[in-house]
Parts: structure tokens; sequence; C-alpha cells
């Protein structure tokens, strides 16, 4: 991106920031605390590495609103909202697996997301978008795969932490897609499977029960990069996380037409 907007420069300089902090607790992370289940983990990188944005978010635009996972919601009148995985595939993190990332997304009233980064610092990859503008990962333009059909494609998806009723479900979801694809593979961090659907390695993702700060930075360099992102069924993505369909358009359809399948309606209750 020639002329990246000062918005834009400031998530990719603070996502590298936090990814420092990241790095240095990567294989040596200390602690960890439980959060809504036994598998739900969260470390000290995971908190240094929010305030520290949090932080720079202050600094920099007092008056903006902040939705961040560890802290919540720190919300004023502005018209700008900030939406912030400090550390997304904290499971990953702590087991020493490179597949994790800062996921950094600004929301406009009216707009929708603006601009949005997802940095694995690991890899010392950064991907980025601008409404309107392109993504890229590392400067490089990025753009969804060409494939046709499911058959020809490789998904990924993700499971929650909770082992509720959606359980076995969930499963069944994976099979009726594994049976009809190249694969599924399961990495472990939202916010980096939409970029890898936005660069094409990836033909589709899905998952339910996912959290704004997951798919916000994500969602809008998915799209940028011509995925298309919606319910499961077709219709607007929930922002909230609950259920989300991406793909690189060519296999909407197909996709749609699994996730919509009346043993499936009982997802369509998620709040
Ligand atoms: C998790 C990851 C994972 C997804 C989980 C998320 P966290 O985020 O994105 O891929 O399947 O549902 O909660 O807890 O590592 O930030
Ligand atoms: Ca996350
Ligand atoms: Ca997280």
């Amino acid at each position: 991106m020639e002329n990246p907007s000062s918005f834009l420069k400031f998530a990719i300089n603070t996502a590298k920031e936090a990814g420092k902090i990241q790095m240095s607790y990567f294989g040596n992370y200390g602690e960890v605390s439980k959060k809504s289940t036994d598998i739900d983990l969260v470390t000290k990188a995971d908190i240094e590495s929010e305030n520290l944005i949090i932080s720079k978010i202050q600094e920099t635009f007092p008056k903006h609103s902040i939705l961040a996972e560890e802290r919540g919601e720190l919300l004023s009148e502005s018209e700008y909202l900030w939406v912030i995985d400090p550390l997304d595939g904290t499971t990953n993190f702590t087991h020493s697996l490179p597949i994790f990332s800062i996921s950094i997304g600004l929301v406009k009233k009216g707009e929708g997301t603006i601009c949005g980064v997802v940095y694995n610092p690991a890899a010392d990859k950064c991907f980025y978008a601008e409404k309107n503008k392109g993504s890229y990962l590392n400067k490089n333009k990025i753009r969804v795969s060409s494939s046709n059909t499911l058959s020809d494609s490789l998904l990924v998806t993700g499971f929650p932490y909770t082992h509720d009723k959606y359980y076995d479900l969930g499963f069944s979801i994976f099979k009726d897609f594994y049976d009809k694809t190249q694969g599924v593979r399961r990495l472990g961090a939202a916010s980096l499977d939409l970029c890898f659907v936005a660069m094409g390695r990836f033909e589709g993702f899905y998952e339910f029960n996912l959290k704004p700060w997951d798919i916000c930075a994500g969602v809008l360099i998915a799209n940028e990069a011509g995925a298309i992102c919606s319910d499961w069924n077709g219709s607007p993505l929930p922002n909230s996380g609950k259920r989300i369909l991406c793909n690189n358009q060519n296999i909407n359809k197909e996709m749609v037409d699994i996730l919509s399948k009346d043993v499936y309606r009982e997802f369509y209750n998620l709040k």
C-alpha cells in the first residue's frame, strides 16, 4: 500500500511492538491461568500485550473507545472503536507452536471496520487492510484462491472451549466438510485462519462461538482480498462472531448448503 493512513500505520506499529512482548515469552511463558473452562488459557503474554496496546491507543487517540478480550469494554462517546485480541492462539503459544497473532481492528460508526492488522510475530508476517484499498502481507498484495469447487478445496475451522450441546453437532459439520473436500484443518488462531483464506492457502473457513476480537481485523483483510464473509446461511455476518463463514466466493453456495442443513438449525439459536 503506497500511503497507509495514520490509523493503519499506528495499528501496524503497535501490533509489532506487542509481538516483541509475545516473543519474549515464547517458550518461556511462566504461569498459566484458566478462564471460562479448564482449557481456556491466559498468560502474562496475553495481559502484557493487551496493556501495551491499550496504553498506546489511550496515548494516541485518547477519545476513542476500546473493546479488548481481557479488559472488556472501555467505552466513550467516540465514533471509533478499537477491537483487540492481544494474543489469538494462546493454546498454541503455550505449546511453542508458532501459530498465534495480535489482532487489531478499527470500527467507525456507520462504516464498519475501516482498518485491520493481524500480526504473526513468530514468522514476522504482518497482514493488513484498509477499507476499499485491498489486503497486504508484508507490503505484497494478497488475493483469495481461484478454486471453483468444494471438492478442490482445503478448509479450516476451529472449536470453542465449551463442550456443550453443540459439541457433537460441531463434529458432524466437520465430517460433512471432511467428506466433500481435500481436508479440513484446525490451526488454533481464528484471525490467522481468516488471513490464510485471504492469501489463498485455504478456500474457506467456518466457526461458531467466536468473539468480535477474533474476527474484526481478519474479516476486513479477507473481504479486501476478495473473500465473502457472512452468516452460515449467507445472511449478513453477525459481528458478535457467533457464526462465521468466509470463503473465496466460488465455493460459497456449496458451503452455505451444508451449513444451512436442517440438522444444524440448533446453531441458529446461539446468542
Ligand atoms: C481462540 C482461537 C481459536 C478458536 C477459539 C478462540 P484465543 O482464541 O482463535 O482458533 O477456535 O474459539 O477462542 O483464546 O486463543 O484468543
Ligand atoms: Ca482469540
Ligand atoms: Ca486471545
